[in-house]
């Protein structure tokens, strides 16, 4: 019976690596074991930054679902009486609801920034001065485009990544709750404190259409970068020389190699 175990693993090299990889993973070999042995794994997104990127995109979610629907509303269903249906007040709770968790989410995504690791801080801030990341940038867009053979590996977000983020969650999100807040208050009435704050952002746009408008465009930035970005994670985590999505999930970044470059 012992035997027949052994001739199913065709990978074993010899009886004596059989015995002591089985003691750890049961049919590692013994360059499994060599690479086990080293640490292969960076912890780099805490788990604050964790749960805010699960939390943070179903939010977006539910805002670009209920969004698209405020801004295309379904024809009138007649599902009950006209006084006993609600639905459009519960997409627009709904948006609502989400907005709120998106918009704590965001404030505690910044807090974080300042008390995290130094990876916490990328997606806030850009090295423009610094020439090796502006080389890496162009690395970067090569690499996706097909045209450099071997990826290079990166502890945090790669480069491009760090742009998208900046552009599209650091500088896209905050003008997501701006113009939406403003769109709020607009409900709230002209007396509350929201709409007394938010005035200068509406005289500045000029009228409640052109925020709707901008807010609308707003949506269809962020669901390109949200197309791209599953992309890109489902991308370099087959052809990286890195982990990618399960960094996401448990924090850690494995290597796929040891080479240092
Ligand atoms: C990723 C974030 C968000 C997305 C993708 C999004 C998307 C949208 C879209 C597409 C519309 C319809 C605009 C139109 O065509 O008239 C809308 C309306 C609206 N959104 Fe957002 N939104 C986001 C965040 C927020 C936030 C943070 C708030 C703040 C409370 C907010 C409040 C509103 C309000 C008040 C309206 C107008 C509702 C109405 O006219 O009935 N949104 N949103
Ligand atoms: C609405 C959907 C999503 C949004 C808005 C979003 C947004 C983001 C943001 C802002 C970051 C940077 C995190 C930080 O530095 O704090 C990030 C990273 C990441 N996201 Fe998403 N995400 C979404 C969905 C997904 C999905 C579905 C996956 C998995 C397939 C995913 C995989 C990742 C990975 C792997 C990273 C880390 C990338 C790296 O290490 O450079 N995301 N995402």
């Amino acid at each position: 019976m012992k035997i027949e175990v052994e001739e199913n693993l065709p990978q074993m090299d010899t009886k004596l690596d059989f015995y002591s990889a089985s003691r750890l993973t049961g049919d590692a070999t013994s360059e499994d074991l060599e690479t086990i042995k080293r640490h292969t794994s960076v912890y780099v997104y805490e788990t604050p930054v964790r749960l805010w990127h699960w939390i943070n995109a179903l939010a977006i979610l539910t805002l670009c679902v209920t969004g698209y629907l405020i801004g295309s509303p379904p024809p009138t269903m007649e599902i009950g009486e006209a006084a006993e249906q609600f639905v459009f007040g519960y997409i627009r709770f709904a948006h609502f609801a989400a907005a709120m968790v998106m918009t704590v989410g965001f404030f505690g995504r910044i807090y974080w920034s300042f008390v995290g690791n130094h990876h916490s801080k990328q997606m806030f801030r850009l090295p423009i001065f610094n020439r090796h990341w502006w080389s890496e940038v162009f690395f970067e867009l090569r690499w996706y485009a097909f045209l450099e053979k071997e990826p290079k590996k990166y502890v945090g977000h790669n480069p491009l990544a760090q742009i998208a983020m900046f552009f599209f969650m650091t500088v896209g999100l905050s003008f997501m709750i701006v113009t939406g807040f403003t769109l709020y208050a607009e409900g709230l009435g002209s007396d509350h404190w929201l709409s007394t704050l938010t005035a200068p952002v509406m005289n500045l746009v000029g009228n409640s259409q052109v925020m709707h408008s901008l807010h609308h465009l707003g949506m269809w930035a962020i669901v390109v970068f949200v197309i791209i970005h599953i992309y890109a994670a489902i991308r370099e985590d087959v052809m990286s020389r890195q982990s990618m999505v399960s960094t996401m999930i448990s924090g850690h970044r494995t290597f796929k190699d040891d080479r240092p470059e």
